[in-house]
């Protein structure tokens, strides 16, 4: 493995699943396989749990970690060939990618979407751009378009709680004031598809993911319907994708409830966080035994220390 920037990176999404979990039990028995390796972490947008996660995934592998908060921190960066940069940008990527290669082994990278320019986001600019001019491999820590560990974390999950063979799962829009990126949604469908469940996506009239990313998914319009039998409910927002970052309904309707819960096959409730209680979803369920929502978020580490594993093993290695 060379990078992991989308889940269309992922080789066999079991063995990844089966070392991660073996991992979990045992995060120390790869220690020194990172000693004097070196991973950078530059941040375009907030976190919690990526940035944690990632980083002690890292030192359990014995590397030494480097954060920095680029949008902040660092020079405004071009991204466009053959600009005049007589403006704001004062650095292009080009030359900042290649200068960060020189001072780590491994880059991870997060920057969310815009949410005004489908073509830009979904080329996935920022992302692209350091993939092409770094000289080292490349991680996402969620992508305009992609957030593949909290996919890969949300495999690893429904696999140590499933307690069928093919589980119904339903991924169900939720409402949010605010405009979110499908970036967890389009990876979450992603790995469902490599994964043997049956999945249903729910969500009102006009939420439809790029069928790029859902064909062959089945769609119901209605949650209720959807939710009947279920095994995990999986619940997010996210902005339209066909009327490209708008808010088009915060319908309370669709909030997750307990009632709605007991309309599933004593269903799992999972959730990325952050989640805005009584928006998304009501108390009841985020703090039922049902809800997953924390051993999701413990998850990160060892999809992240997977991941880093076979970069080292595959990419890095000494031997
Ligand atoms: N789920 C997730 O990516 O959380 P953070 O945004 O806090 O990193």
């Amino acid at each position: 493995m060379k990078k992991y920037t989308t889940v269309n990176d992922i080789a066999n999404l079991t063995e990844l699943i089966n070392d991660a979990m073996a991992l979990k039990k045992n995060p120390y028995a790869f220690q020194n396989i990172g000693k004097n390796k070196t991973l950078i972490m530059l941040f375009f947008n907030s976190s919690l749990r990526t940035r944690l996660s990632t980083q002690k995934a890292a030192q359990n592998l014995g590397m030494k970690v480097m954060v920095m908060n680029i949008s902040k921190d660092g020079w405004a960066l071009e991204f466009e060939d053959g600009t005049i940069m007589n403006s704001t940008a004062a650095e292009h990527v080009k030359e900042a990618a290649q200068v960060i290669s020189q001072y780590g082994d491994v880059l991870a990278i997060r920057t969310f979407a815009g949410l005004t320019d489908k073509n830009e986001d979904y080329n996935e600019k920022i992302m692209s751009a350091f993939v092409k001019y770094a000289t080292i491999p490349v991680v996402s820590l969620e992508s305009a378009t992609e957030h593949p560990l909290q996919a890969l974390t949300d495999a690893i999950t429904i696999t140590e709680h499933q307690q069928k063979n093919k589980p119904k799962v339903v991924l169900t829009w939720a409402p949010h004031p605010k405009a979110l990126p499908q970036a967890v949604a389009n990876s979450f469908v992603k790995v469902m598809q490599l994964s043997n469940v049956d999945l249903i996506i729910t969500h009102p009239k006009g939420y439809e993911l790029d069928t790029e990313i859902t064909k062959g998914a089945t769609i119901e319009y209605n949650q209720e319907k959807a939710f009947e039998n279920a095994d995990f409910i999986y619940a997010k927002n996210w902005s339209s994708f066909a009327d490209y970052g708008k808010v088009l309904t915060t319908d309370a309707r669709w909030m997750i409830t307990k009632k709605k819960m007991q309309q599933t096959h004593n269903a799992k409730f999972m959730h990325c966080l952050p989640v805005r209680r009584n928006v998304v979803v009501e108390d009841a369920v985020l703090d039922s035994e049902n809800s997953l929502v924390i051993q999701q978020a413990n998850n990160r580490t060892f999809a992240a220390q997977v991941i880093l594993k076979k970069i080292i093993n595959n990419y890095l290695s000494d031997d």
